[in-house]
């Protein structure tokens, strides 16, 4: 009986999870103001680039590597990736800081650069559960690649 009840919460859950992963990929925004969006996705670089650096820091031995810090860092970035694209809206007078206007002209390429990054980092994931450092390496590169990518594209220097 209670492997039964077990299974189908089992069930229940995976069922779930798939409906919402096949579901739209990001919901429809709820800030209050314009100005909210903005700091939601500077927050959210800003979080992704202190558990990026860190795994940076490992790399370069500025401080002890750490195997298990590292998938921590990489999962965190790779969560934290699918979260900026949300703030990126236009509203009339919003300062949109450091962001380029041509990301509302070429809103797909900059969107497609967006997915490069988190699929990168879902690999760096990837690569930080092999537990080898140089598959490590050549994963944090690629990733960081992506950041560079966009912001030589879409964002002031
Ligand atoms: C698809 C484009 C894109 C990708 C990919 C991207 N960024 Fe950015 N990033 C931007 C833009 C545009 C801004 C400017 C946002 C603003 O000023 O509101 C920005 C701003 C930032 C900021 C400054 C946040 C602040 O508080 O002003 C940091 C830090 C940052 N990005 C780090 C990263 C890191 C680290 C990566 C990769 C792991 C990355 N970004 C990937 C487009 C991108």
């Amino acid at each position: 009986m209670k492997n039964k009840i077990t299974l189908s919460l089992l069930a229940f859950f995976t069922c779930t999870t798939l409906a919402i992963n096949a579901a739209e990929t990001t919901p429809s925004n709820n800030f209050k103001k314009p100005e909210s969006a903005v700091k939601y996705r500077q927050s959210a670089f800003s979080l992704m680039a202190y558990n990026f650096g860190d795994i940076g820091a490992m790399l370069k031995g500025k401080k002890p590597y750490n195997p298990a810090s590292v998938i921590i860092r990489a999962e965190n970035v790779a969560a934290l990736s699918k979260l900026p694209l949300e703030g990126f809206i236009q509203a009339e007078g919003l300062d949109q800081r450091d962001a380029l206007d041509k990301i509302w002209t070429e809103k797909a390429q900059f969107n497609e650069k967006m997915q490069t990054l988190q699929k990168s980092a879902n690999l760096l994931v990837v690569a930080a559960k092999s537990g080898d450092k140089k598959t490590v390496q050549k994963a944090f590169m690629e990733t960081g690649k992506s950041c560079k990518s966009c912001h030589d594209d879409y964002k002031k220097d």
